[in-house]
């Protein structure tokens, strides 16, 4: 069988094409992606609306060139993100992929965004047993109990202010760095001294990781930090060192996300963790958690790095999965969910 999986929850317009064996091993026949986010470089983050128009013009140019790839006309089913992303984005991504799914007649299944960054570390060969997911992106900040692929899953924690590379992307800004800010960061932090400046940690006290939050996090009081930090020493006429400002500020990113990540595979008695979105490309995110994790024998799943981020193979991926699963297809009325709960991996059909 082959299964067509489409993406638009943010702003990376992707097509990605699976074959889905009997044995239930899946062969990526097709990844096609555009990317909007030039068109965002001037504001310092996603724009919805413009993100919404570029999903639109990329969307044909997108598919055609995925079944050229996979040198097919047609899937057997097609699978969209219904959820969680930006309203305007999801919207033209699903309509596409009804539409598609409806003029092929072939089944449709809405399915989670945050499944299909889960659904990646299948693709290259292995099982996912009992796991923990770290999903840090501009667009979310999550840490899953994964059971299984395809299988509902359970948040154990999020962001309660900017997604992890959303804060990149602010302290980036403030520094006059550019947009994105996570690779231009990760770059001058390997320069700079991370012991330099005491920035804090959210949401990392005795008292945090005793209440509600002990896997949650909040990226906007370091943001706060860094904007003050440099405002006093232009206020003393004090040179900043810009390394160590990115070195810093990475540490404290690095430091919360790999310490609550471990934790939740400590505590759920998980054996591996596994790294998805876009800011998994940072290098002391790995190092950190490869470091922490091998202390307490936990083991580390990086997917390549085209996989990290937003693409429609991870989408291919998890209809794939229900599929080989044998579970019905949502159809075509249903609809979008910007806050879609991670719980949900295949959206049902609704009651008539
Ligand atoms: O998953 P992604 O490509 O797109 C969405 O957010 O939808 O992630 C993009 C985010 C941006 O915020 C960018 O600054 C961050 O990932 N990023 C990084 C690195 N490369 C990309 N953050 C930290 N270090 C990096 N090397
Ligand atoms: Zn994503």
């Amino acid at each position: 069988m082959i299964i067509l999986g489409i993406e638009s929850s943010c702003d990376e317009t992707g097509v990605g094409i699976i074959e889905l064996a009997d044995d239930g091993t899946m062969t990526i026949l097709a990844d096609s992606v555009a990317s909007s986010m030039e068109q965002h470089a001037r504001f310092g983050g996603v724009v919805p609306e413009i993100a919404s128009r570029a999903h639109l013009e990329a969307m044909q140019p997108v598919m055609r060139a995925a079944l050229d790839e996979a040198g097919i006309d047609k899937p057997d089913a097609v699978a969209a993100t219904v959820g969680p992303g930006l309203a305007g984005a999801l919207l033209v991504g699903a309509s596409a992929a009804k539409a598609y799914a409806a003029a092929w007649d072939v089944p449709f299944y809405g399915v989670n965004h945050l499944g299909g960054h889960v659904a990646v570390a299948t693709l290259e060969g292995e099982e996912l047993p009992h796991s923990v997911a770290l999903l840090v992106s501009g667009g979310h900040t999550q840490i899953l109990e994964v059971q299984a692929v395809g299988k509902p899953m359970k948040e154990l924690g999020s962001t309660l202010d900017d997604a992890a590379g959303e804060a990149y992307d602010k302290v980036a800004r403030l520094l006059g760095l550019g947009y994105p800010g996570g690779p231009v960061i990760d770059k001058l932090a390997a320069r700079g001294n991370k012991k330099a400046i005491a920035f804090p940690r959210g949401l990392s006290k005795k008292d945090d990781l005793r209440g509600p939050h002990r896997y949650d996090f909040s990226f906007s009081g370091l943001k706060t930090a860094v904007a003050r930090y440099v405002e006093a020493a232009e206020r003393a006429g004090k040179v900043i060192s810009v390394e160590d400002v990115c070195a810093s500020f990475q540490e404290a990113v690095c430091d919360v996300l790999t310490a609550k990540a471990v934790r939740a595979c400590e505590d759920t008695g998980a054996k591996v963790l596994l790294l998805g979105g876009g800011v998994a490309a940072n290098s002391r995110l790995r190092e950190l958690a490869r470091r922490r994790c091998e202390s307490k024998g936990i083991e580390l799943r990086v997917p390549r790095f085209k996989l990290c981020t937003d693409n429609g193979v991870m989408i291919a991926a998890v209809g794939a999965q229900l599929i080989h699963e044998g579970a019905a297809p949502s159809g075509l009325r249903i609809g979008t969910d910007t806050s879609l709960e991670v719980e949900v991996p295949l959206v049902p059909a609704p009651a008539v």
